[in-house]
C-alpha cells in the first residue's frame, strides 16, 4: 500500500487508532495502579488481551506498538504484527527514544531517537510496521514553552517524518502540548498554534509528502490546575480554530490523543468536534489511556477477567468510532453505579 493510501486506511470512517505502544516505565505506573507488578509476561499477556479482541477491526484501524511488543508473539507463536494484518488491523510502531531534558532550559525537553533511525525504521518495516509515531512534549508554564524548545522539537519531527517516509512507513506526528497547569484554554490556544506552525514550517523544510502523513494533536483544553470549567462545545471550536490556522488541507486526518481527560470527556469531545461541521481532514483518534483505563479496571490482572476487559475495551472502540461520526451520545454509555449514601 502506497504512503497515501495507508494514510487514509488509518483515519477510515468509524474507525481510529489503539495506541498501545507505552514505554516500560510508562506501562509499569499504568498496571502499579491496579496493583499487578510489571514484567515481560505480564506486559506480553496484556497486549494479547488487546490484541486479540473479538471485532475490534470494526472500530480501530491501527494499534501503535512498542519495540518489545512488536518482537512478542501471541500464545499461539504468531507474531503480534502478523495477527494484527490478519485481523485487518494496520500495525505501527514507536518510534522515538523517549524525552531528554533541553540542556540550559529548565523543565523543557526535546524527544530523542534520531541516531540510527532509519536502520530502526527498515527492520520495523520488515517486521511487519506500517507506520511510526515520535512524540515530542511541550510543556506550558511561567516563561515556557521557549522558542527553542520549540523550534528543536518541531526540527526532530520533521526529520523523523522524513526518515519513515524513505522507509516506506506513514509519519504519525505527535507535538503533545501538555494539559498539566494552571494556564487557560486560550494560552493552550496559543502555544498550540505556535507549536504547529513550527511543526509544518519544518515538514515542508524536510521535503515530507503530507498526504502521507497523519498529525497526532491535542485538544486544546485548560490546564488541568487552572479551575476553568469548559463545555464540550468550546473545546471543539477552539481547537478548530487553532488547526484550521495551522495545518494544510493536505493532511489526510487528525488523530487526537487523550493525553489524560477521562474516557468518556475524550470521547464526547472528539464528537462535538465531529459535530462542528465539515473540515478538510478526517478528525479520529489515537488514544491510549482513554481506550485502556477502563480495560485495566475490569481486567484487574485476573485471567478470568479476560473477557470483561475485551468487552470493556470493544465499547470505548465503538464509542469512539461513534464520535468520529458525530454519533455518540451520553446516553450509550453504562449509567454508573448508584452512589451509597
Ligand atoms: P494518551 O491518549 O493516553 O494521551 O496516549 C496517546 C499516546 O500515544 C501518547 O503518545
Amino acid at each position: 500500500m502506497s504512503l497515501h493510501a495507508t494514510a487514509a486506511a488509518l483515519v477510515a470512517p468509524g474507525k481510529g487508532i489503539l495506541a498501545a505502544d507505552e514505554s516500560h516505565p510508562t506501562m509499569a505506573k499504568r498496571l502499579a495502579r491496579i496493583g499487578v507488578e510489571s514484567s515481560e509476561r505480564v506486559r506480553r499477556d496484556y497486549r494479547e488481551l488487546l490484541l486479540a479482541t473479538p471485532r475490534l477491526s470494526e472500530h480501530v484501524s491501527g494499534v501503535i506498538l512498542f519495540d518489545e511488543t512488536i518482537r512478542q508473539t501471541r500464545s499461539s507463536g504468531m507474531p503480534f504484527a502478523q495477527g494484527l494484518l490478519r485481523a485487518g488491523i494496520i500495525p505501527g510502531i514507536k518510534v522515538d527514544a523517549g524525552l531528554a531534558p533541553l540542556p540550559r532550559f529548565p523543565d523543557e525537553s526535546v524527544a530523542q531517537g534520531l541516531d540510527g533511525l532509519s536502520d530502526r525504521l527498515a527492520e520495523y518495516a520488515a517486521l511487519g510496521a506500517r507506520f511510526a509515531k515520535w512524540r515530542a512534549v511541550i510543556r506550558i508554564g511561567a516563561g515556557r514553552p521557549s522558542s527553542t524548545c520549540i523550534a528543536a522539537n518541531a526540527h526532530a519531527l520533521a526529520r523523523y517524518a522524513a526518515a519513515a517516509q524513505e522507509q516506506g512507513l506513514v509519519p504519525v506526528v505527535e507535538p503533545e502540548v501538555l494539559m498539566d497547569g494552571d494556564h487557560s484554554l486560550e494560552r493552550c490556544a496559543l502555544v498550540t498554534a505556535a507549536v504547529l506552525r513550527a511543526v509544518y514550517d519544518q515538514l515542508a523544510r524536510h521535503r515530507v509528502d503530507l498526504g502521507g502523513t497523519l498529525l497526532k494533536p491535542n485538544m486544546v483544553l485548560p490546564g488541568t490546575d487552572s479551575g476553568q470549567v469548559v463545555g464540550d462545545d468550546e473545546v471543539a471550536a477552539a481547537t478548530l480554530a487553532v488547526l484550521r490556522d495551522t495545518v494544510p488541507a493536505s493532511v489526510p486526518g487528525l488523530v487526537f490523543l487523550s493525553g489524560g481527560q477521562s474516557a468518556e470527556e475524550a470521547t464526547a469531545r472528539l464528537d462535538a468536534l465531529n459535530r462542528s461541521g465539515h473540515q478538510p481532514w478526517q478528525l479520529s483518534f489515537s488514544f491510549g489511556r482513554a481506550l485502556q483505563a477502563p480495560v485495566l479496571d475490569a481486567w484487574g490482572g485476573h485471567h478470568d477477567h479476560r473477557d470483561a476487559a475485551q468487552a470493556a475495551l470493544l465499547h470505548r472502540a465503538r464509542m469512539n468510532g461513534l464520535a468520529r461520526r458525530g454519533r455518540w451520545s451520553a446516553a450509550l454509555e453504562p449509567s454508573p453505579p448508584p452512589l451509597v449514601a
